[in-house]
């Protein structure tokens, strides 16, 4: 697919094609998603920055025709089960809450929600690489994805992700059609100041 159509994806500063490149589609082709692309993206994942190098990310990972698969799914919510159920593989991108001290005391890591952004992105630049797209969702039961997951304590689920290569518009439901495109960005301004707010 090509950027060219769709204007607000037009960068208004240079930068590397893969960030206006990466979006999120709802319609996946019947490609499989590899062993061997799975532990790409997660190697991908691993190599995110964390403070003081904790690596709070946990991932959970399933490929469409698994049982692990349906169980992420069927925590999805609205109509999220509908197309990433379409995708070749599901991750649910969770964090450890707490970190040990110098001390032996388990106390809060402050940043794991941060630095599991950090890795979640780098899978998805990732699989740009692949020729894939990534797609995360908030859009989830808590406590249905928790239980198919076994999501210990002290842990924090953040979304889950559909993995997947690009497919037809018409492969979606009609309602869905009309959102299957890149979409836009404030411009810089908007989000950054010089100096201070
Ligand atoms: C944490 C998070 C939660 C999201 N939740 C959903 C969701 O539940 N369903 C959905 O269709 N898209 C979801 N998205 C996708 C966003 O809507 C999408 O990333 C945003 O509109 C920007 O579009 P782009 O990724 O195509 O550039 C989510 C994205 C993130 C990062």
């Amino acid at each position: 697919m090509s950027l060219d159509q769709f204007e607000g994806r037009k960068p208004d500063h240079p930068i590397a094609a893969e960030f206006p490149a990466r979006w999120s589609p709802r319609s996946f082709t019947d490609r499989i998603v590899t062993e061997a692309d799975v532990m790409s993206l997660l190697e991908a994942a691993r190599w995110a920055p964390s403070a003081s190098n904790h690596q709070p990310w946990r991932l959970v990972w399933s490929r469409r025709g698994e049982d692990g698969f349906a169980a992420i799914r069927d925590a999805l919510s609205g109509v999220n089960p509908v197309w990433a159920g379409r995708a070749g593989a599901l991750f649910a991108v969770a964090s450890k809450d707490t970190v040990t001290n110098r001390e032996g005391a388990e106390v809060a890591n402050r940043t794991a929600g941060f630095d599991t952004g950090a890795a979640w992105m780098s899978l998805a630049l990732q699989a740009g690489t692949m020729g894939l797209y990534a797609h995360a969702m908030g859009g989830f039961d808590k406590d249905k994805l928790s239980l198919a997951v076994g999501l210990p304590e002290g842990h924090t689920l953040h979304c889950v992700v559909a993995v997947g290569e690009l497919g037809p518009v018409e492969a979606l439901p009609e309602d869905l059609q009309a959102r299957e495109k890149p979409s836009g960005r404030k411009p810089v301004d908007e989000i950054a100041v010089h100096g201070r707010f």
